[in-house]
């Protein structure tokens, strides 16, 4: 920071041991988000301290493995050999970090509601531990106003005073499970303090361990921030998404279409269609703003709107299958469907709000047979709507390819032999271009 603060207050001092990085990084919530910030500022040399309520997951962290695929396991091996590495699920523990950053997980309620209650708990936790010198932020993803609004109430019934005695931010993640070009490290971190000296020491900290951070005056614009990217995304996604059956019925492929028009160097970003939204946060965060916007009296329009079309698209793929199938005159029922790819995006083996759940329902529903490929989700055990869908990946060989009446694609991870494909299927319903480099592809061939 630029102007030193006096040596003696919280705030001075947690700004020493921030530069000399012997405060201890607390991570509260050690998933996607958590477990490679925890990485981060263990590399950037603070002693760090993962809380999660899952031993599972720390017992794995203790042996030295990483649970998570994409990060690899040379780090978690290393964390466990340091003695600047504890992980734990005692929440008591979490009072010897100075700094406490929370990353739990922000989903929505039974009518599409934020369910606000890992914040909360989380943040009641942080309250039963909270002493003078400690910096909070939050990295949830979530509605403006909640670090100020929801979290510091919790925190202000310890008698500690914010900006004085403790010290509240926002940073939202803009963590990209699987993408190769960008790691924790070199994605620019928005912070926003709750006040000025917050923000100054959160931006302090989020240096330490990243090559950029971006300091904005408010934890709610970092908030706001947040959300708008990501409905930027589900916007634009939804946008291709309903061109897609439209120029499909002009026999124009979507997709060359998308990449004629990503060469104006200028004012367009290109989005790709696929088979409906997935993960963790496009298919909800949006909605975090829409249900907050109602309490001043606003409809979030293209948000709705958007989920609309994105959500239509399963029934899309659906009807597309039965077209594709009526081409080999075969009915859906009865029909053996072999879906490749289950995860929400390519090269991840994350299943949360898959597209494929829906897809591989109502293709039960239709009275197909259905089984699925994947290499990195070797068993689908269901979830929420989808619980008796519980099955296990098949091997992908050309008798499975063979024996398929159609084989549909929903995931284009980046290991499939698209070729074997192509050589061996009767027919290939395709969401997600694919299939664009196989030639020829010997059966039918459609479109999703
Ligand atoms: N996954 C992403 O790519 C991504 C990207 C940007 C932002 N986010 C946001 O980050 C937040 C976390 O998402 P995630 O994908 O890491 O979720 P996750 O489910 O992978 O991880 C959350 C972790 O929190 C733990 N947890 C739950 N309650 C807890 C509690 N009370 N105390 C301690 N730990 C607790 C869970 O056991 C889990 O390990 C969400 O708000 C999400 O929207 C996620």
């Amino acid at each position: 920071m630029s102007d030193p603060m006096p040596a003696t207050t919280p705030a001075s001092q947690l700004e020493q041991k921030i530069q000399a990085r012997t405060a201890t990084v607390g991570v509260v919530g050690l998933g996607y988000v958590g477990l490679p910030l925890l990485r981060a500022f263990f590399q950037a040399g603070f002693p760090v301290l993962g809380y999660d309520v899952d031993q599972e997951k720390i017992d794995k962290l203790h042996n030295g493995e990483s649970y998570l695929k994409h990060l690899g396991t040379d780090f978690a091996l290393e964390m466990s050999q340091s003695d600047k590495f504890h992980a734990t699920t005692d929440e008591q523990k979490l009072g010897d970090a100075d700094v406490i950053i929370l990353c739990v997980p922000t989903p929505l309620g039974k009518h599409g509601e934020p369910d606000m209650s890992y914040i909360t708990r989380s943040t009641e936790i942080v309250a039963k531990v909270l002493r003078k010198g400690q910096l909070i932020t939050l990295e949830s993803t979530t509605y403006p106003g909640t670090t100020r609004g929801d979290c510091i109430p919790i925190l202000a019934k310890t008698g500690l005073v914010v900006g004085e005695d403790y010290f509240v931010a926002y940073s939202p993640e803009r963590e990209d499970p699987g993408r190769q070009n960008h790691s924790t490290q070199t994605i620019p971190k928005l912070v926003g303090g709750v006040d000025e000296v917050s923000g100054k020491l959160a931006t302090l900290l989020y240096g330490a361990a990243i090559a950029e951070v971006v300091p904005v005056e408010t934890a709610e614009i970092a908030e706001a921030a947040k959300l708008l990217e990501n409905i930027y995304r589900c916007v634009n996604i939804a946008l291709v998404n309903e061109l897609k059956p439209v120029l499909a019925s002009m026999n124009i492929d979507v997709w060359k279409v998308v990449d004629a028009a990503k060469t104006k160097p200028f004012g367009f970003q290109a989005f790709y269609p696929g088979p409906g939204l997935g993960g963790h946060c496009i298919p909800i965060d949006p909605y975090y703003l829409t249900w907050k916007a109602r309490e001043f009296g606003h409809h979030t329009r293209f948000i709705e709107l958007a989920g609309e079309v994105n959500n239509s698209m399963p029934s899309y793929v659906i009807r597309r299958t039965m077209e594709g199938l009526n081409e080999v005159s075969k009915s859906m029922r009865g029909a053996k469907v072999l879906v490749i790819g289950l995860a929400y995006k390519p090269d991840v083996d994350d299943v949360r709000e898959t597209p494929a759940a829906e897809i591989i329902k109502l293709l039960f529903e239709h009275g197909a047979e259905v089984s699925y490929h994947d290499p990195h989700v070797p068993l689908f055990a269901g979830m929420r709507k989808y619980m008796e869908y519980r099955m296990h990946s098949v091997p992908l060989d050309q008798d499975a390819i063979k024996q398929a009446d159609c084989v549909l694609i929903v995931t284009n991870h980046s290991n499939i032999d698209w070729q074997m494909i192509g050589d061996n299927a009767r027919l290939v319903v395709d969401s997600r271009n694919a299939m664009a480099d196989v030639l020829p592809i010997k059966g039918a061939y459609v479109q999703a």
